[in-house]
């Protein structure tokens, strides 16, 4: 029996970091991306539409940054976990709008962190000008304050 402890204590660590995070991922708080960037998600209502404000932490632009409003919906399945959501992001300080697509996930540490993509769009005079108004990237949100 004293050996017994040591084993169990390995086999329960291993079954730790074997085992698929199952926690919950909820997109509604306070959230930083890897360029700096803050954002707020109000309460998700019965439909998975929700608004929130985008502080962005760089700008294509040489304006002053202003925070931003957002709107988006996530996917009414899976509402509590793993859940994919889209937002927009309506730039209050640029004539640009950028839309992020992306899922909840619970990272091996147990944060919630949200895996996006996004497509900002400028805007442009003339059509010639269109084939360079999109740029194309992802950001990863962690939850600030976690
Ligand atoms: C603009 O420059 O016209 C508006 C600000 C764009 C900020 C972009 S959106 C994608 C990327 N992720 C961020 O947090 N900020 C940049």
């Amino acid at each position: 029996m004293v050996h017994a402890t040591p084993f169990l204590l390995v086999l329960s660590l291993a079954m730790v970091a074997l085992v698929p995070s199952t926690g919950k991922c909820t997109l509604t708080g306070h959230w930083i991306n890897d360029l700096g960037s803050n954002m707020t998600i109000m309460a998700v209502n019965e439909k998975g539409e929700f608004l929130g404000s985008y502080h962005t932490a760089v700008t294509a632009t040489g304006n002053e940054i202003k925070v931003s409003p957002l709107q988006g919906s996530q996917h009414r399945t899976n509402k509590n976990s793993k859940a994919t959501f889209g937002f927009t992001v309506n730039w209050s300080f640029s004539d640009s709008i950028t839309v992020f697509t992306g899922q909840c996930f619970v990272n091996e540490e147990g944060k919630e962190v949200l895996k996006t993509m996004w497509l900002l769009r400028s805007h442009e005079d003339s059509i010639e000008d269109d084939w360079k108004a999109t740029m194309v990237g992802t950001n990863v949100f962690t939850r600030q304050g976690s």
